[in-house]
């Protein structure tokens, strides 16, 4: 009964597209003296879940931010390390399939390695006649070089400036056809956006919490959109 009511909660009012910054892999481990590697395998194990749990709530879309322009400072061993992580995820993408989990990346995917680059296309394309969750890895992302993407097409395309709407630049960015995010999530107790969805997140609601992200569970997305549904959007209006 009382998972009954909780349930109620969570489905009366969930955002349409909730986007996360998946952070505090490398305090996770830390606190447990382990090597940072293993809090991004954690951090992988709590995606995957996340996943499979708000596509069961039905959620339509969830963006998360999986590697920054700015994360390839990092030293080239947890580079390694990550995108290691990510090829183990794209070879066991099956799963999500039989979830009915659409999967798309964003972000500039032009630099990754041949073989990353050929186990995206083929998750994408596996997963393109999903029609349960989108989830959007954002990868080699970030939301200023996004924008000067989008910029040099518009000025390749030729268009006169005075016909230049907002609707051209969303038109042109990576997320062109998803809708902009109505929640945006940052555990690890950091209270930035990090150069994350930095154009569509203008009226975005924002839930910061000091949960290191391997140790986000369902329990937590409950605790995030309850919040939400206190929320009053009013977009400039009254
Ligand atoms: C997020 O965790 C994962 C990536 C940025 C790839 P961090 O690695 O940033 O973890 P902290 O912030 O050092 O704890
Ligand atoms: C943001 O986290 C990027 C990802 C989670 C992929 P960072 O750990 O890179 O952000 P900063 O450096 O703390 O702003
Ligand atoms: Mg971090």
């Amino acid at each position: 009964m009382s998972l009954f009511k909780k349930q109620k909660k969570t489905f009366d009012n969930l955002p349409t597209h909730i986007a996360i910054i998946m952070d505090g892999n490398g305090r996770w481990a830390k606190k447990r003296s382990l090597p940072r590697s293993a809090g991004h395998a954690a951090g992988s194990k709590t995606f995957k879940s996340i996943a499979r749990y708000a596509n069961k709530i039905g959620l339509k879309y969830l963006t998360v931010y999986a590697f920054s322009t700015e994360n390839w400072k990092r030293p080239k061993e947890e580079v390694d390390n990550i995108m290691n992580i990510l090829r183990d995820y794209l070879l066991d993408t099956d799963s999500f399939k039989n979830e009915n989990i659409m999967l798309r990346f964003i972000g500039d995917l032009t630099v990754l390695d041949e073989d990353i680059k050929e186990l995206i296309k083929k998750a994408e394309k596996d997963s393109s006649e999903a029609t349960g969750l989108r989830v959007n890895i954002a990868l080699n992302y970030g939301g200023r070089d996004e924008i000067v993407h989008a910029v040099r097409r518009i000025v390749e395309s030729g268009i006169k400036p005075e016909k230049i709407t907002e609707d051209t630049i969303s038109e042109n960015l990576y997320t062109h056809d998803i809708p902009d995010p109505d929640f945006i999530i940052r555990p690890s107790g950091e209270y930035r956006l990090s150069n994350y969805l930095i154009w569509q997140s203008a009226y975005a609601e924002y839930w910061f919490s000091d949960i290191l992200w391997p140790d986000f569970k369902p329990k937590h997305l409950d605790m995030a959109i309850e919040d939400y549904n206190n929320r009053n959007r009013r977009y400039g209006g009254i």
